[in-house]
């Protein structure tokens, strides 16, 4: 199931002009933001902000992006620079398991259980030695216009359980071998991870009232995890997997009133998309009213151990997680970089109590569960559109998290910590998607993907973070910790890119975005980022692929290579229709590259009629680094 936002294009952006429209107006007309040979207002910025340095490089070609751009494509295919090679590594249904069935629309929950799930998302490529690694996948949610041949019209008890086997993580063995890294299918590691894998909640909530369930008195045991969308890895050795939107698997088969907070987090009565709830009463939030607070966390899996149970990481918050950008910080604590994806939510950040050890991996094991967590507030300096930024701690007792304003312990702030971050005046944001800290600095980077709320509801007024009105084509915002330290409560602030269509728009339209977008490499919603190991920014998109009106000149969804110094942006791959470019990961050497082409409607990867969800692998010609 496709979650790709299809936000309604009126085009009234300038139409209630505000002193935030007026600001990047006037910003955008100066020299469009982020042109680097800095004159107006730029200069106070560029003298004044840590990210100056890095931004008052001259725009001369980048040194780090060496391949030639592609253009934007509608074709149902892959598309990737001359010299470089895109193949399929793995699909949606193909084996995980020496006896596994043939993928069809007739395959029992078993049958799904033994095959690589759908609609692959984030992960994590975990090396063991020069020929072996292991490659985690989240199989974000499934569709049932291609799991069932009826298209769902009809469900049972059996259909609602392959649904659940389709989604979770995958976890398979890869060998490097003469044509380079490939699946091993009799790998002894791989596993799947479903919606009712049996697993621990742990940390703060774990045991809470708000977590007990008739199934679980204790409030400690869960069964699986679903929507797993973007991800995150520890250095010791286990992979994250983040649980968004958990709410659309819960319904009920009699119209209830949902309980505020639970609203809050999308929760709603009656039936949805998936209506698991009509065959398993656990999705019922009438019968079951608290198993939707044991999903929205970030789960730890050891996927080197195919029996451990994975632990859902309450200290980490609740909410529609995105990724979880993890970093080790100069104090050796571990701090945890995460999105709520959701119009107007918000951005946190983690940082663990004790210290990273690593000299001692067993010690780590539990570093996530405890720590404090933290939400972002966003302030303009002089009505410009950077300025400085404040972590506001989510701690019981502290910012007003108190019984007089609903919260009567750490386990309720973390498990209503929508509300936690409402109650401390975090900055409403647009979409917070995936987090990137670039390893050649101590910047870090979050795709706002779209908000059509943005300027048009009225706690979405626009900020200097968020400055555009009914944002059709999203932003990156980046930001850099006090003295390069994750754990500073201070941090500075900048826009990495505006999206938008200079084409269409005129300069003076915020509509066509920041310098560093021209009619060669336009894109919208940015979603999926990350580093590769030389600090060039690989962005993703989840958007719009209509190709015309607002988007016309974008073409199909699609990846794009960024220099975080030049805030040059290039054009590096074309996804087939109807996808989304999503999930990416390198082999240590960087010389491959692992991404996830999702839910594509055309006959991309299909297998009897089915256009499958894949994990391709991009390899050069001549085989040297990706993006070099
Ligand atoms: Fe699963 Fe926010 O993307
Ligand atoms: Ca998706
Ligand atoms: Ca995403
Ligand atoms: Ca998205």
């Amino acid at each position: 199931m496709s979650h790709i936002e299809h936000d309604d294009h009126s085009n009234n952006l300038l139409s209630t002009p505000s002193d935030f429209s007026k600001i990047i107006d006037n910003s955008l007309s100066r020299r469009r933001f982020l042109q680097t040979t800095a004159v107006g207002s730029s200069i106070a910025f560029f003298a004044t902000s840590p990210l100056a340095n890095a931004m008052t490089k001259k725009h001369s070609d980048s040194t780090v992006i060496g391949f030639n751009p592609i253009a934007a494509s509608t074709s149902d295919t892959v598309v990737v620079p001359k010299g470089y090679l895109a193949q399929p590594l793995i699909a949606w249904g193909d084996s995980i398991k020496p006896k596994a069935t043939l993928f069809s629309q007739t395959n029992s929950a078993t049958d799904q259980e033994n095959q690589f799930g759908d609609n692959n998302d984030g992960m994590t490529f975990l090396p063991l030695s020069q020929s072996r690694a292991v490659l985690a996948v989240n199989n974000e949610s499934t569709d049932y216009a291609t799991l069932f041949n009826d298209h769902g019209k009809t469900l049972t008890a059996e259909k609602v359980r392959r649904s659940q086997a389709a989604v979770g993580v995958s976890i398979v063995e890869l060998r490097n071998d003469q044509q380079g890294w490939n699946v091993n299918v009799d790998g002894r590691l791989n596993r799947r991870i479903t919606a009712y894998t049996p697993m621990v909640l742990t940390g703060p909530a774990a045991g809470d009232q708000h977590l007990k369930t008739n199934a679980d008195p204790t409030g400690t045991q869960v069964l699986g995890t679903f929507n797993n969308c973007a991800n995150g890895s520890t250095p010791w050795g286990t992979y994250l997997t983040c649980e968004e939107n958990f709410d659309g698997f819960f319904g009920s088969k009699n119209d209830i009133k949902v309980p505020k907070r639970d609203a809050r987090y999308g929760i709603k009565s009656g039936d949805g998309d998936f209506n698991w709830h009509q065959f398993d009463e656990r999705f019922d939030i009438q019968k079951e009213p608290n198993e939707n607070h044991r999903h929205g966390w970030v789960v730890e899996i050891d996927p080197m151990n195919p029996n451990s149970k994975p632990k859902k990481r309450t200290a980490l918050g609740r909410f529609k997680h995105e990724n979880a950008a993890l970093t080790i910080n100069q104090d050796d604590k571990v701090v945890v970089y995460l999105g709520d994806d959701e119009r107007g939510e918000h951005l946190y950040k983690f940082v663990s109590k004790a210290k990273y050890n690593a000299s001692k991996p067993e010690a780590n094991r539990d570093l996530l569960d405890e720590g404090t967590l933290y939400v972002a507030k966003f302030s303009a300096q002089d009505g410009e559109l950077y300025g400085n930024g404040e972590w506001l701690e989510l701690t019981f007792g502290k910012n007003g998290l108190t019984p007089e304003n609903g919260f009567n312990n750490q386990a309720e702030v973390v498990i209503f910590a929508r509300q936690a971050a409402t109650q401390v005046g975090a900055t409403t944001m647009d979409r917070p998607e995936w987090v990137a800290i670039n390893p050649k600095s101590d910047q870090v980077f979050c795709t706002l993907t779209n908000n059509k709320n943005r300027g048009v509801k009225e706690n979405q007024a626009l900020n200097a973070a968020n400055p555009r009105e009914n944002n059709i084509y999203g932003h990156i915002i980046r930001w850099e910790p006090k003295n390069g330290n994750h754990a500073a409560h201070e941090f500075t602030w900048d826009i990495y890119v505006m999206a938008g269509n200079p084409d269409k728009y005129d300069a003076k339209n915020p509509r066509s975005g920041s310098q560093n977008i021209n009619k060669d490499n336009m894109f919208n919603s940015p979603d999926g980022i990350g580093f590769d190991n030389a600090g060039r920014l690989w962005i993703q998109t989840d958007g719009d692929y209509s190709n015309s009106g607002d988007f016309a000149g974008m073409g199909n969804n699609q990846m794009l290579c960024g220099d975080p110094n030049t805030g040059e942006i290039k054009r590096f791959l074309t996804g087939p229709t109807g996808c989304e470019i999503t999930g990416l990961t390198f082999s240590p050497d960087n010389k491959t590259m692992l991404i996830g082409v999702q839910h594509p409607t055309g006959s991309f990867s299909e297998l009897n009629g089915i256009p499958r969800s894949t994990v391709m692998k991009i390899t050069r010609e001549d085989g040297g680094v990706i993006g070099a």
